[in-house]
């Protein structure tokens, strides 16, 4: 294939004809508007209740550390959340002592009530890929400084030890509280507790927090603040700033909601509305982070969080993020969950409907992992890659455009016979080289026999490698 320049290029998506393409037209370097995107874009942020059964108690959990070993342009990194209960200096090994309300059907994997844990269980962070960078988080909800000071001890322990440091697996945040702006609705702190008194609290705890740690100007660790549920408060309380964001709340789901969660202006309005957090905290010279995020709330909505639509969405979600500032996006998952990226240990009972399950469900992916690979190798392993929405979106690494990736949004179900398809016409703009020819992946999705769904296979994301 040879390109000239603002030349019609070649049709991307094959299929009925459509009368006129669309045109796009990609700019052969960065604009001002593009944003840089990074390698590690894509993290995880684990439910802390079971960070055990993610990474092995007495040694690694393999699956889990394969599927964060594929996404190997890495750094992958983990936030893991909800901060520990409380502290018992008596559990040496890798041991939690964990206890959960009642299963529901649609809640099949609820969230512990309550989590003690030892000097093991934060230990087992070794088990991770190398160059893993961590974020735990201590208590500030039981207003406990003595114990969230054991927590942060035994966090130090863990990240001083010859393994981690050999394997470079680094603590790069700490989080004092989970979701503070609802501690006075949820009975952590009076009705009208506020936020100077958050701050002022929050002080007190990192003062000891940094003496724990043994935390200084220089080190690796720092202080990430926010971990708000809602949007809308900055506080200088950290270099980073977290907010946690679903696009709903829904236990039951329909077709008609997948085709929400996918449509482009929702995912744009999910996003862009943080667009204040991120100005101020950008202005404060902080850096910006989607800390826990994924589909809807409820775990994932049966139907919808599960399903290749999902996909679609975690990748539009997750480069548009990156075009309004975001640093980075943890996608939230747990034991179970319906919105998980990966289910790292065998599951017994459904995590759609809590039905038990004979034979038990193998560790596996779900269709959002597609998500987390296309976006790594579309954000390649430069380490300075920025990225431009367009139609669909543009990679540069320096001053030179390396990649385009485009998604057709446009839901289809069983039921469709006929899916529509959309042509792209791509040209060039700017005065640098224009490549001089092109490899495509597409990502095709398949009915769960593996035939291509109705007459061919339907590529819903397309990947465009330019050489020079
Ligand atoms: C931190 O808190 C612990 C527990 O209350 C206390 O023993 C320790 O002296 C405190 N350290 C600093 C530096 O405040
Ligand atoms: C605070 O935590 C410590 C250490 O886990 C514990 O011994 C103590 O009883 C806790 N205090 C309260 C008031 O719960
Ligand atoms: C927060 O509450 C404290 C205690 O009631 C009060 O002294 C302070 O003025 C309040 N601050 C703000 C900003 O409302
Ligand atoms: C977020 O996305 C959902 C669909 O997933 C949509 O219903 C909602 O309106 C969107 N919110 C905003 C602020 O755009």
């Amino acid at each position: 294939m040879v390109f000239s320049k603002a030349q019609t290029l070649f049709t991307l998506v094959a299929g009925v004809a459509t009368a006129g393409g669309l045109g796009v037209t990609v700019p052969l370097a960065p604009p001002s508007t593009s944003k840089p995107i990074a390698g590690d874009h894509v993290s995880f942020s684990l439910e802390q209740d079971r960070w055990l059964d993610w990474s092995g108690s007495n040694s690694r959990n393999e699956f889990f550390f394969n599927t964060l070993d594929n996404l190997k342009q890495l750094f992958v990194s983990a936030r893991i959340v909800r901060t520990a209960q409380d502290f018992n200096p008596g559990l040496q090994s890798a041991v939690a002592q964990l206890q959960f309300p009642a299963a529901t059907k649609n809640v099949p994997y609820p969230e512990a009530s309550s989590i003690v844990v030892g000097d093991g269980y934060f230990a087992t962070a070794r088990f991770l890929p190398k160059n893993t960078r961590v974020i735990w988080g201590v208590n500030l909800g039981a207003n406990n400084l003595t114990s969230s000071y054991l927590v942060a001890q035994s966090i130090a322990k863990a990240f001083n030890s010859p393994e981690m440091k050999d394997d470079r697996i680094v603590l790069d945040g700490m989080i004092i509280g989970n979701e503070p702006d609802l501690f006075p609705n949820n009975g952590h702190r009076a009705p009208g507790w506020n936020v100077s008194q958050y701050i002022s609290e929050w002080q007190t705890f990192a003062g000891n927090i940094t003496n724990a740690l043994g935390i200084t100007s220089s080190s690796t660790t720092k202080f990430w603040g926010g971990a708000f549920a809602g949007s809308g408060v900055v506080c200088s309380t950290g270099v980073v700033y977290i907010d946690h964001a679903y696009s709903g709340s829904f236990c039951e789901g329909n077709g008609a909601l997948l085709q929400d969660l996918m449509t482009k202006a929702n995912i744009r309005g999910n996003l862009t509305r943080f667009g204040p957090d991120i100005a101020v905290a950008r202005d404060r010279g902080l850096d910006y982070v989607m800390g826990e995020t994924n589909s809807f709330a409820c775990h994932g909505t049966p139907g919808v969080s599960n399903v290749a639509g999902a996909a679609l969405w975690t990748l539009d979600y997750l480069l548009y993020g990156a075009q309004v500032g975001i640093s980075r996006i943890f996608f939230h998952q747990g034991i179970g969950f319906k919105y998980n990226l990966i289910q790292p240990v065998v599951l017994a009972r459904s995590p759609v409907d809590g039905s038990p399950l004979s034979p038990p469900l193998p560790p596996h992916i779900q269709p959002q992992y597609y998500a987390a690979i296309i976006a790594a190798e579309a954000i390649g392993s430069s380490g300075q890659t920025r990225i431009l929405e367009l139609t669909g979106y543009a990679f540069y690494e320096g001053d030179i455009l390396v990649r385009a990736l485009f998604i057709n949004s446009l839901a289809f179900f069983k039921k469709d016979s006929t899916r529509t398809s959309v042509h792209i016409d791509l040209a060039f703009t700017g005065a640098a080289t224009t490549p001089s020819s092109a490899t495509v992946k597409c990502l095709s999705i398949l009915l769960p026999d593996g035939r291509p769904r109705g007459s061919r296979s339907l590529e819903s994301v397309i990947l465009v490698s330019f050489k020079r």
